[in-house]
């Protein structure tokens, strides 16, 4: 260990000491978690280094780092601590450890999930509900016995008129801590940081308070004369007991997983990994598992230090939450007009990854929870892939910081700002984005129409010729020439582009709508799903949530944007835009002979770019997948017919030619310019053969065409 000195370790230790102080008894946060126990475990190794420093008054051998309030209620049994394990090996050397202490290889373990909350004990006399205390010191604790009406799993009365003292979490869960921080709200108080630190404060102030806060309660420890004394007559079973305390009503932690199992040591990695792939979708905050020796014999003969037993160990998972600087907030205007804010941090790691933006919902969660420019903030990255800025750390300000301004109009157009629903949005709403709106619908994600560009987009939007995506369709020669500033050379080619998009798959259609919370990805899924649009307007919610990838949120969310969007997909329908994605049986027959797999993918490879999901209402921000490039042969070519086909592809159109050219992973474009791959000539290919043979495309005739699609005549 680097040389350490003592001054560094006294402010050290009277920082983790503040900082368990305020996470145990206030409202506030000073260190994040990991921090926390990054700090606590270097102090532990110094205290080790250096036993004098640390004698009688050790940072790291008492519970809540000495901090706790003491309280004035004897503990029956000492509340303890619980040791820490971080990664796979170390929960193997403790396997190990506790193997060797009980002289046996064969002991039984339970896995539970570890509650981000408080720990509570609840005593009961004849069934009745007694007194409330809370951990303390780990020998004495306070009476909280005035929150009791306000917990949920702790019956005032049991099944059975017993004396039995249990111990267990009491915490909030996410839907307690959301209805916990409106009503506090409501009555002008500071809404809780986070789910813990919000059990905290809903415990402690529930005596004075004028609102109830509803908290739960999950149970991981009973005490009986059968049970307790770890050193004593300990006989029986953990698994019983909490059996037990089940049967008298009252709610057990490892029910909220699973059931009352036990695992040998050789599964207990598997069940603590099992517990944390759960833990996104738990409807409360855990940061890791417990793992306890089921056996209360065995628990005697390992035994316990003065902090923690030596028969149970937490395994931490990786922090889901940070603390940074709040430094910026960007005004962020999408396709649909909505305005959001976007914090831009100083850089901070959560799970693994540095993260620099975080999103806020909507501008009231900024007033909301009081942010202020320069606070030191909570970042919060769960399951979800887009960071959030949870709350401002209040007590660590320095004055410094200021108040954050709001938009007072559109930042995009200058319009004003539709500011009646909590989401803010600009006035004009989807006709404020228009033109990035169909600069997305005309681009490769796509309808790909080759030759409109942002530019040309921009003055037809300016011009109002262009007022939805629709009316790309209605566009002609001279509309592209006077009102989009295209050059008069280019415009018929445009017109073909677009004539050819009139035939897009459904999910080229669905993407180019610009549907909120769907990318490309997306839409291939949806219309993989409905394969015509009728049917995806026809869904509701639950319809499409049986789409991989939509949940309720995003359902609704759908469903709003399709009714609004209903002018434009009838309009588009009218204009003859392809509706369905039922490949013509022609078509549908040659290319399950080249590709099975990709004939009921008109849009070419599905599947495989649903990662990373929520991200993809960003044009682009989804990849092809890679799944279907066996069976692929034209994945990523730019491929143009011309003339019209004879031998193996007689039998089939342009636009049939072009969709089967789309199901192989091609893309059928309408003309040839020098990113052009490929130029299928049939007979009679005059300029375009023309132009390919002087820019150097690659020609190929319909057989060569059918031999390298596979389809050999
Ligand atoms: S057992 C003697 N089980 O974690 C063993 N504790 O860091 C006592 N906690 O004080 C604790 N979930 O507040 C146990 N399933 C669980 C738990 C759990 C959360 C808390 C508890 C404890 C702290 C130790």
């Amino acid at each position: 260990m680097a040389e350490v000195d003592r001054t560094q370790y006294e402010a050290d230790k009277q920082r983790l000491r503040e900082a368990a102080e305020a996470y145990y008894n206030g409202t506030d946060l000073l260190l994040d978690d990991a921090t926390f126990d990054a700090l606590s475990r270097q102090l532990a190794a110094i205290e080790a280094a250096h036993p004098q420093w640390a004698a009688g008054d050790s940072a790291t051998d008492q519970v809540a780092a000495g901090a706790a309030v003491a309280g004035d209620v004897a503990h029956t049994v000492p509340m303890l601590s619980l040791g820490n394990v971080f990664d796979p090996d170390e929960l193997g050397d403790w396997l190990a450890g506790v193997a060797k202490r009980a002289g046996t290889e064969d002991l039984v373990f339970t896995v539970e999930p570890k509650f981000d909350g408080l720990a509570l004990s609840a005593r009961y006399e004849e069934g009745r509900l007694t007194r409330l205390v809370t951990r303390g010191d780990g020998y004495h604790g306070e009476d909280v016995s005035y929150a009791a009406p306000n917990i949920v799993g702790l019956p005032p009365r049991l099944t059975e008129p017993v004396a039995i003292e249990v111990r267990g979490e009491v915490m909030l869960t996410t839907a307690q801590f959301e209805a916990a921080n409106e009503a506090r709200m409501t009555h002008g108080d500071r809404p809780f940081i986070n789910a813990r630190n919000g059990a905290a404060g809903a415990l402690r102030g529930a005596a004075d308070r004028k609102y109830p806060i509803a908290m739960s309660f999950f149970c991981y420890d009973v005490i009986t004369p059968e049970t307790t004394s770890p050193e004593g007559a300990g006989a029986g079973r953990y698994v019983t007991a909490l059996q037990r305390a089940h049967d008298l009503g009252i709610t057990i932690g490892v029910e909220t997983i699973s059931g009352i199992d036990t695992y040998a040591a050789a599964e207990v990695p598997a069940a603590v990994t099992a517990i944390e792939e759960r833990r996104g979708s738990l409807p409360f905050a855990i940061d890791g598992a417990v793992i306890k020796v089921d056996d209360y014999a065995a628990r005697a003969k390992i035994g316990s230090s003065s902090k923690a037993p030596n028969w149970a160990i937490a395994y931490k998972y990786a922090a889901e939450e940070g603390m940074s600087k709040l430094i910026d907030i960007i005004w962020q205007v999408g396709r649909t007009g909505v305005i959001t804010p976007r914090a831009v941090i100083e850089p901070v790691m959560v799970s693994g990854t540095t993260i620099t933006y975080a999103t806020l919902h909507n501008p009231d969660d900024i007033t909301r929870k009081g942010f202020r420019m320069g606070d030191t903030v909570i970042v919060k990255r769960a399951g979800e892939v887009i960071p959030r800025l949870e709350a401002p750390v209040v007590n660590l300000r320095d004055g410094s910081e200021t108040e954050i301004e709001f938009p007072e109009v559109c930042p995009r157009c200058g319009s004003p700002i539709d500011k009646s629903e909590a989401r803010w949005r600009c006035s004009r709403g989807r006709q404020c984005g228009l033109a990035e709106a169909v600069t997305y619908a005309v681009s490769r994600e796509a309808w790909d129409i080759e030759g409109l560009g942002k530019k040309q987009v921009e003055n037809l939007v300016a011009s109002g010729r262009v007022g939805g995506v629709d009316d790309v369709f209605t566009l002609t020669e001279t509309d592209l020439i006077e009102f989009g500033k295209v050059a008069p050379a280019n415009a018929p080619k445009i017109t073909a582009e677009i004539e050819r998009a009139r035939t897009s798959p459904l999910a080229r259609t669905i993407t180019a709508l610009g549907i909120r919370g769907t990318g490309r990805a997306m839409s291939r899924r949806i219309a993989k799903h409905f394969r015509t649009m009728d049917a995806f307007r026809a869904a509701g919610i639950p319809e499409l949530e049986a789409v991989d990838g939509i949940g309720t949120e995003k359902s609704a969310m759908i469903v709003l944007e399709l009714a609004e969007l209903a002018p434009v997909i009838d309009h588009l329908s009218e204009l003859g835009v392809s509706m369905a994605d039922e490949l013509d049986p022609a078509v549908a027959e040659v290319a399950a002979e080249v590709a099975p797999d990709s004939v009921d993918t008109a849009a070419g490879s599905a599947g495989a770019a649903g990662a990373g999901e929520p991200g993809a209402e960003e044009a682009g921000a989804d990849a092809d997948g890679a799944a279907g490039a066996a069976a692929q042969p034209l994945a990523g070519m730019k491929v143009v017919v011309t003339g019209s086909m004879v031998g193996p592809l007689a039998d089939l159109s342009r636009n049939e030619m072009n969709e089967l050219i789309e199901s192989l992973g091609g893309r059928a474009t309408g003309s040839v310019s020098k990113n052009t791959d490929l130029l299928v000539a049939g007979e009679k290919g005059g300029s375009k053969r023309a132009k390919a043979e002087q820019l150097g495309v690659r020609i190929v005739s319909e057989d060569e065409f059918a031999a390298l699609i596979g389809r050999v005549g």
